[in-house]
């Protein structure tokens, strides 16, 4: 009875003088929504409302998308006389309590963005020196997650700054998911396992397939580009923290192949399923595409692991995902212009992932295959895998025994 006592003060003491990570909070990777890529700064308190309720009318909370977060642009410009973070007073006239209350009736989370440096990249305050201060402000108004951007930040050391956010966001004692933005800059993957929820690996993502677009001093880049600009980063994701390929650009002008295999690819990547677009006026092709709950599942799947190129020879990019109970995801995109034959011999190919001892066994086992875009079972492993691919569109599978 003693020591149950003396552990309970222990515990007690350790958690309250120890800050740390919110745990508990990203087992499988973050979901939502958020305003930067179609909006930029133009944001304000109706579009809000608008799109948590295409979360529900779209089906779209229902596949498991939860966070609607506000990007850059919904601060006025200056702090308030107790150096107080203040919502714009037109964009956001009700202030953010309100904002948060309404995402909440609907049952979803509410996210807001902030900048360990001086000022934010659109100009905006920055939380530098103000971080307990902001992080009190944030859960008194409700705030759920915070994307936390690197602007502005000088000779600061990134790691320490984001321990400084974490811990003052611990302190105030809401639970928040804490988005990491520093660009892939300082190899987040090496030291936020216990900083953050998730990490962007690269620059900011553009709505094209396989472009960069300069803009001075950095570059804004694809679809492809970003897969493909960091090497051996997988191992560093799993339950708790993820890579974060950037919030997606499904909707936002690719075409619906390339919309596919862009989905695909964050699902397999394990990359957080933050959408872009403009929900009040997406396509049915498109909420189609990013409510696909067998893609979902993919991505959400509780092993946590995520994907790895198995190959790109010729025009297929062809990856694969461990998923839980021995089961895998494979997507095959086409490259080309055209549509292109894929004919894949499951006995030519060793599947597997090395890093987790995990193989695709088809020498003892036949696996059933059903195609997840078209939902629809396509045979097993006991034939070539036959299919004619549109160009830039996927074919996207899960392997069951
Ligand atoms: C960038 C960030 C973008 C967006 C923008 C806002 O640094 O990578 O995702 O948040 O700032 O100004």
């Amino acid at each position: 009875m003693k020591n149950k006592g003396l552990l309970l003060l222990f515990t007690f003491i350790s958690l309250s003088a120890f800050p740390q990570k919110f745990e508990g909070l990203a087992e499988t990777p973050p979901m939502g929504w958020n305003s930067w890529n179609t909006f930029a700064t133009d944001i304000n308190e109706q579009l809000v409302k608008d799109v948590a309720d295409k979360f529900v009318e779209l089906g779209l909370k229902d596949a498991g998308y939860e966070y609607i977060v506000l990007d850059d642009g919904w601060m006025a410009m200056e702090r308030d006389e107790n150096g107080d973070l203040v919502p714009h007073p037109e964009k956001f006239p009700n202030g953010m309590k309100a904002v948060a209350d309404y995402v909440h009736s609907k049952g979803l989370k509410f996210g807001l963005y902030g900048d360990a440096g001086t000022k934010t990249c659109a100009g905006y305050p920055g939380n530098r020196g103000y971080e307990y201060q902001d992080a009190k402000k944030y859960a008194e108004w409700g705030i759920d997650f915070l994307k936390y951007d690197w602007c502005s930040t000088g000779k600061q050391n990134a790691e320490a700054s984001y321990i400084t956010m974490r811990d003052a966001l611990y302190d105030a004692g809401r639970p928040v998911v804490l988005s990491i933005c520093e660009w892939g800059d300082n190899e987040p993957w090496t030291w936020a396992e216990d900083v953050g929820h998730m990490w962007r690996v690269t620059g900011d993502i553009i709505n094209c397939w396989d472009c960069e677009v300069g803009h001075g001093s950095w570059s804004s880049w694809g679809i492809w580009p970003i897969i493909n600009m960091r090497g051996n980063i997988r191992k560093a994701a799993g339950p708790g923290h993820w890579n974060d390929y950037d919030m997606m650009e499904v909707g936002n002008g690719l075409t619906d192949a390339e919309n596919r295999s862009h989905f695909a690819m964050w699902s397999i990547l394990a990359s957080p399923l933050i959408m872009g677009n403009d929900l009040r006026t997406a396509s049915k092709e498109t909420i189609k595409t990013l409510a696909n709950k067998e893609v979902v599942a993919v991505n959400q799947d509780k092993l946590g692991l995520p994907g790895l190129r198995f190959s790109n020879e010729e025009d297929f990019e062809i990856w694969v995902k461990p998923l839980a109970d021995g089961e895998w995801a494979m997507a095959f995109v086409n490259m080309a212009e055209e549509p292109r034959n894929l004919d894949f011999d499951w006995n030519r190919h060793q599947i597997g992932d090395d890093l987790n001892n995990r193989r695709l066994d088809v020498k003892n086992k036949k696996y059933k295959i059903r195609d997840l875009y078209n939902h629809k079972e396509i045979g097993d492993t006991g034939n070539n895998l036959k299919a004619t691919i549109g160009s830039h569109d996927v074919l996207m599978v899960r392997l069951r025994e």
